[in-house]
């Protein structure tokens, strides 16, 4: 057995004794495959991840960059309280279509707004949102569009979240290259800006943690905004 099918096989173990199936995620998932979207959606453990962080952190108000069918999406928004509110943002139209179709079937439609446009445009609209109507900040941000501009988002997310808000971003190293540093990809120079990044930042506190599973070799990057 090659070491990613144990990977695999893991996930699924993990999945069948501590998730279990659930219809509308599975949609989701079927909706996407056949609309054509890419199979790059968080693992289910993964996702549980997030929705366990968001629910221990108590979030009211998340924000999510990169939504592509809205799987992601759905563990995040079951996570929120009564009267939570979610934002996630996609530059293509057709993965905006595909999303809010998954995201109403799975009942969570009315407490997500799905947001087109290139993300460094429609961040930008929030952080005046925020500065104008005096709009609420956001209380996690996951971080999962285009790696290019990771420093960006973050940079960005920042800006819209209170302090101790908790920023988590998805892969951020890439089967290891993110230790390359003769790296050329434009992917893994965004991983690697991003760290260096944090590293001269006094106002956020981090750490990534490499990850295995259905998805390969990558990880993710945890990040709270410092009171
Ligand atoms: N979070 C999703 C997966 C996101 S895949 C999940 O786990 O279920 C990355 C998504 O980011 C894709 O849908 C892609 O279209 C979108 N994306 C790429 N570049 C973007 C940009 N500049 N602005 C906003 N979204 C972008
Ligand atoms: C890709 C994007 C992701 O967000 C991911 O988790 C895996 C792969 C990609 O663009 O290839
Ligand atoms: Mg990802």
């Amino acid at each position: 057995m090659s070491q990613a099918q144990r990977w695999g096989e893991v996930d699924d173990y993990v999945a069948e004794r501590l998730i279990g199936r659930d219809a509308d995620l599975d949609a989701a998932l079927a909706g996407s495959a056949e609309a054509g979207l890419p199979p790059i959606a968080v693992s289910a453990p993964q996702g549980k991840l997030l929705q366990l962080l968001a629910r221990g952190i108590g979030a009211r108000r998340i924000l999510e960059v990169g939504t592509l069918g809205g799987y992601s999406t759905i563990w995040l928004a079951r996570a929120l309280p009564d009267g939570g509110r979610m934002v996630t943002l996609e530059l293509a139209d057709q993965h905006a279509r595909v999303a809010r179709a998954n995201l109403k079937r799975a009942g969570v439609g009315d407490r997500v707004e799905v947001r087109v446009g290139p993300a460094l445009d429609t961040m930008a609209a929030l952080v005046e949102e925020k500065a104008e109507a005096n709009a609420e900040p956001f209380d996690l941000v996951f971080i999962d569009a285009d790696k290019e501009n990771i420093p960006a988002y973050f940079d960005l997310a920042v800006k819209l979240s209170r302090p101790g808000a908790l920023i988590i971003t998805d892969n951020v190293v890439r089967d290891g290259a993110v230790a390359d540093a003769a790296a050329v990809d434009p992917r893994v120079l965004g991983v690697r800006a991003f760290h260096e990044m944090l590293a001269s930042r006094p106002d956020v506190e981090a750490t990534t943690i490499q990850t295995v599973g259905s998805k390969g070799y990558d990880g993710f990057n945890l990040a709270v905004v410092n009171g």
